[in-house]
């Protein structure tokens, strides 16, 4: 199974929903439908309405985060896995970069996952060295840090989606060589085995577009897509799927 998932960031209001529309006719139509899944994370102010209309049809909302902790408690503006679960959320992001400069911690992410799975959402964990990293060679290790503080054996491996979204790829237009992710694919799927025995799926995020795509696709341990920008647009985003299988 292949992935494109539009994580929406801080955009949209309910009229936005024209933009799922049209990716839904497309997705619907699509003769490679059976090949992948269609996920958009719309902020939270906009799940419940979304997955309302999209309950039978094929486009699956998700959360772009979650809070710690279990049902309710008194953290002020914290929406936890129950709730967004309750509104009709099938999967949430954990980890994103902008949440890690933010202040998430391993041990915070490490609940968000555990109750975000226990509340039967399921996860998406991103992980991604910045710039400096990088430029120090120290890629790899952030990484296996990132996935082994965090991702526990005892997780369900089948409810877990990895994106490597390297942070100085984001919104930039700079994106890694083939060889390269190719390399840095291959690693974090091995780090992955270690936990799981068996890899679950992994995603590649960072200025993904229509025209890139081509490149990425030739990468076999790649098995879809986080993508920002081009998930605002119908056409770009349609795009990216359009050529992923051409
Ligand atoms: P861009 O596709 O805009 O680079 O964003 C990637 C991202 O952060 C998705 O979560």
């Amino acid at each position: 199974m292949k992935y494109f998932i539009g994580n929406w960031k801080m955009f949209g209001v309910p009229k936005s929903i024209s933009i799922l529309h049209k990716i839904n006719y497309y997705y619907s139509k699509d003769k490679n439908r059976r090949k992948y899944r269609v996920i958009i994370t719309p902020p939270y102010t906009l799940i419940e309405s979304y997955a309302k209309y999209f309950k039978k049809k094929k486009i699956i909302i998700g959360s772009q985060n979650c809070y710690q902790k279990d049902q309710f408690s008194s953290n002020t503006a914290a929406i936890s896995p129950y709730m967004i679960k309750k509104v009709g959320a099938n999967y949430t992001l954990v980890g994103h970069s902008d949440n890690r400069s933010e202040g998430d911690t391993n041990e915070m992410l490490k609940n968000k996952v555990h109750f975000a799975l226990k509340n039967n959402l399921k996860v998406v964990f991103c992980i991604g060295e910045n710039k400096k990293e990088k430029k120090n060679k120290k890629t790899f290790s952030v990484l296996k840090k990132q996935l082994s503080k965090v991702l526990e054996k005892k997780f369900n491996k089948n409810n877990i989606i990895v994106a490597y979204e390297p942070i100085w790829s984001i919104g930039t237009g700079k994106i890694p060589s083939k060889n390269e992710l190719e390399k840095t694919a291959i690693y974090i799927k091995k780090v992955l085995k270690d936990i799981f025995k068996k890899s679950p799926a992994l995603l590649y995020g960072g200025s993904v577009d229509g025209n890139n795509v081509e490149m990425f696709k030739k990468i076999r341990e790649i098995d879809g897509f986080l993508i920002g920008g081009a998930s605002k647009s119908s056409k770009k985003f349609i795009d990216i799927i359009k050529n992923y299988y051409r």
